[in-house]
């Protein structure tokens, strides 16, 4: 008789953005002609830059004759990309990398959830609190998690690092030894940026205690000070005990395309075992390679005219976050992030909870964002918008909120 994966009874409620989706769709039913103003979840708005675009449609005509059709691509991703990788997101920055350290996949978010396969499942877990769910979502699946706790609302079996006001929302190390050890930064959802310093700190304790580091570096594009690192192999060392996570949704708008890659040293080792060889053989087993149109569009971010674009698109988004965060300062709110990273960390006012602001938002103001809760109980009593949406909007989005 087939049994279903039990771990999967331990997972709350649906995933944080479905839940917001679903009660958005519940509004626009009852309210046809409202406007809303969607700054929820962290979606890109501006359409694929034109240098990106040819290269897809050159590539979308080599598929259509016999002699530059592309099958199955290479299940780590085509050697063009992966050298455009290396030598763009890596060696410019002085960082050794090799382009078969690289394997190229569908996206960052498949990739962190996904990794934890290859590791033991007692491993002990680290998430910062508040955190991208996927991370605590990918692990309770896997049952690694154990139960949930009602009232604290937390996994039993997890350890919380709490980023609040009080630490500037970078995590302490916590005072149980974990195995594996999420980071992302400039983070989702505070939008605060780390340090070298501090990110060296974290590699140097996880090299201490042989811990692995999981760095998601989804928005390292967003980094407007010079000094804060863009990846974790800045830090040395990392390439004894990190994995980087990348994508090209949040810096050259492939939300709906998808491409994304993870950085695997051959220098890392867990009981003298490659864990690139065993992710080399997780993702040829279970992976049939990014599509040779989307690659190309990948290569294409790296093109001098493909950079210069997406650049701009960058600097628009982070003239929204600027925005945003200057006026809702000059609101009177209490607010973070926004200037290393495309999302604005808002306290919520009057001591209303997250859902309570966000049903505020929504019902009072046509305005969707993301409740802090939703990212952890640190999260409570926070809001992220995103700066993803256009300049008018978020215009229109805070003369609403004044207005309310
Ligand atoms: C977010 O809003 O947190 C992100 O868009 C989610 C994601 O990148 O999957």
């Amino acid at each position: 008789m087939a049994t279903i994966n039990e771990n999967y009874l331990n997972l709350q409620g649906s995933y944080l953005f479905q839940t917001v989706a679903r009660k958005v769709r519940e509004f626009e039913a009852g309210n046809p002609d409202a406007r809303l103003i969607k700054l929820g979840i962290g979606d890109v708005t501006q359409p694929i830059a034109p240098a990106i675009l040819n290269a897809m449609h050159k590539a979308v005509d080599e598929m259509g004759a016999a002699n530059t059709f592309h099958g199955y691509a290479p299940d780590l991703g085509y050697e063009f990309l992966r050298t455009a990788i290396v030598e763009n997101e890596y060696r410019k920055r002085g960082i050794d990398i090799e382009p078969d350290e690289i394997f190229v996949s569908d996206g960052a978010k498949s990739d962190c959830s996904n990794i934890q396969e290859i590791f033991d499942q007692n491993n002990l877990v680290a998430v910062c609190d508040p955190v991208y769910p996927v991370y605590v979502d990918s692990n309770v699946m896997a049952g690694r998690s154990g139960a949930f706790n009602e009232e604290k609302k937390l996994y039993s079996n997890l350890i919380y690092m709490p980023c609040t006001e009080s630490n500037g929302f970078i995590p302490d190390f916590p005072k149980i030894n974990p195995d594996l050890i999420y980071l992302c930064f400039p983070n989702n959802p505070t939008g605060v940026a780390i340090t070298k310093e501090r990110l060296q700190a974290w590699v140097d304790y996880a090299l201490k205690i042989g811990a692995v580091i999981l760095y998601d570096a989804a928005y390292e594009a967003y980094i407007s000070d010079d000094t804060l690192p863009h990846s974790i192999f800045e830090c040395s060392g990392a390439e004894y005990c990190a994995i980087e996570f990348r994508s090209f949704s949040k810096n050259a708008g492939f939300t709906g395309l998808r491409l994304g890659f993870t950085v695997i040293s051959k220098k890392l080792k867990l009981s003298g075992k490659s864990v690139h060889a065993m992710w080399a053989r997780r993702h040829g087993t279970k992976y049939n390679g990014a599509p040779y149109i989307i690659q190309r569009a990948g290569e294409a971010v790296y093109s001098p005219e493909g950079n210069q674009q997406i650049n701009a698109q960058i600097a628009t988004y982070m003239k929204n976050a600027q925005f945003l965060k200057t006026a809702l300062k000059d609101a009177g709110y209490t607010v973070y992030g926004g200037e290393n990273a495309p999302y604005i960390w808002l306290k919520t006012p009057n001591g209303l909870s997250s859902w309570d602001f966000f049903d505020l938002l929504l019902n009072k103001a046509g305005i969707v964002g993301t409740p802090g809760s939703g990212f952890g109980p640190n999260g409570e009593g926070f809001f992220r918008l995103t700066a993803f949406g256009t300049y008018e909007n978020s215009v229109e989005a805070i003369e609403r909120i004044k207005g309310l």
